[in-house]
């Protein structure tokens, strides 16, 4: 029986012929990212009792970051949790999470995620129109800037430095208001960009720092939470609806769990990777004070002038009153 386009039924899966879901994913298997997909993986082989085999692909093994929303969209793979600043090809106002400043904490980031400006990211025709079905946020943490060339503790610092960005005008414009230059390099080939000297300096969150060991090529850190790397979990529409109901129900309810599980994971692997960092002797940790952030602040208020309605006020005022 068909039920609106989707089988009624998973009868025709076993443990020993599975429903295979195919999740490609950029950073370590150890990175919070990493241990929430192996989580949610999990989760279904338990749930499903090995009928859905959820088949993840760490460290951009399969698709790097340049292609793994076109792999999505073309059904080669069925899941991805990319950083959400990489969503700026199908709507700009993913950018959000790069406006400097704009998160207070990480409580303010999960009221966020369960806010209904968040939803209206979610929900947007510009996904369905790309045949993409957004599930779920996943937090990783603030992002940190780091170099080679010296301790960056005043604006002036940053002028005639080189970074490497995620993606979109918005980090772009980030790095010039500050009198630096920066290049689009994807996550997987930025360790080398860094030894080789393409660059100088990079933006990761503690945990992305750590287990890409880019304190191997990397001299100063200062703690700046100046903005937040953050994922959302995006499907292949069409895929998506044709898993059979009562499987995809159980699916449904791992990647709840896994979510809840990457919650609870993301500030605890954050802390323990900048000891980490500490630990390693290599990196000279600048701790920054809180005048030193605002200088940054206020320095990087332009980024608002100028992008401000492009991310929408909705989104951004929206953010800014659950703080
Ligand atoms: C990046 O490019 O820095 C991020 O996409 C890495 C990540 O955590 O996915």
């Amino acid at each position: 029986k068909e039920e609106g386009g989707s089988k009624s039924s998973g009868e025709e899966y076993t443990a020993e012929n599975p429903l295979v879901i195919k999740f490609s994913h950029v950073t370590a298997i150890d990175s919070v990212k990493g241990q929430a997909a192996d989580k949610f993986a999990e989760l279904v082989n338990e749930k499903t009792e090995g009928k859905v085999k959820v088949e993840v692909y760490p460290s951009s093994q399969l698709y790097g970051d340049n292609d793994e929303l076109d792999a999505l969209v073309s059904g080669n793979v069925h899941m991805i949790a990319p950083s959400v600043t990489k969503m700026v090809k199908i709507d700009p106002r993913w950018q959000y999470v790069d406006m400097p400043f704009l998160f207070k904490d990480d409580a303010h980031v999960q009221k966020f995620f369960e806010s209904e400006v968040a939803q209206s990211l979610m929900n947007s025709d510009k996904l369905a129109a790309n045949d993409i079905k957004g599930m779920a946020f996943w937090p990783n943490g603030f992002k940190h800037f780091s170099n080679n060339k010296k301790p960056l503790v005043n604006v002036e610092d940053f002028k005639g430095l080189k970074f490497r960005a995620q993606a979109g005008q918005v980090l772009e414009a980030q790095f010039e208001t500050l009198g630096a230059g920066s290049a689009t390099i994807a996550f997987g080939e930025t360790y080398a960009a860094l030894q080789q000297g393409t660059v100088d300096g990079a933006e990761n969150p503690y945990n992305n720092f750590d287990t890409m060991k880019f304190y191997e090529v990397q001299k100063y850190l200062s703690t700046s939470a100046h903005g937040r790397l953050d994922y959302a979990i995006f499907v292949n529409k069409s895929f998506w609806e044709s898993i059979p109901a009562d499987l995809l129900t159980k699916v449904e309810e791992a990647l709840t769990e896994a979510t809840t599980f990457a919650q609870q994971l993301a500030a605890d692997e954050n802390a323990k990777s900048l000891e980490n960092i500490k630990a390693s002797g290599v990196v000279e940790v600048h701790e920054m004070t809180q005048e030193e952030r605002d200088a940054l602040k206020e320095a990087l208020q332009p980024v608002y002038e100028e992008f401000g309605e492009t991310i929408t006020p909705e989104l951004i005022e929206g953010i800014e009153a659950l703080q």
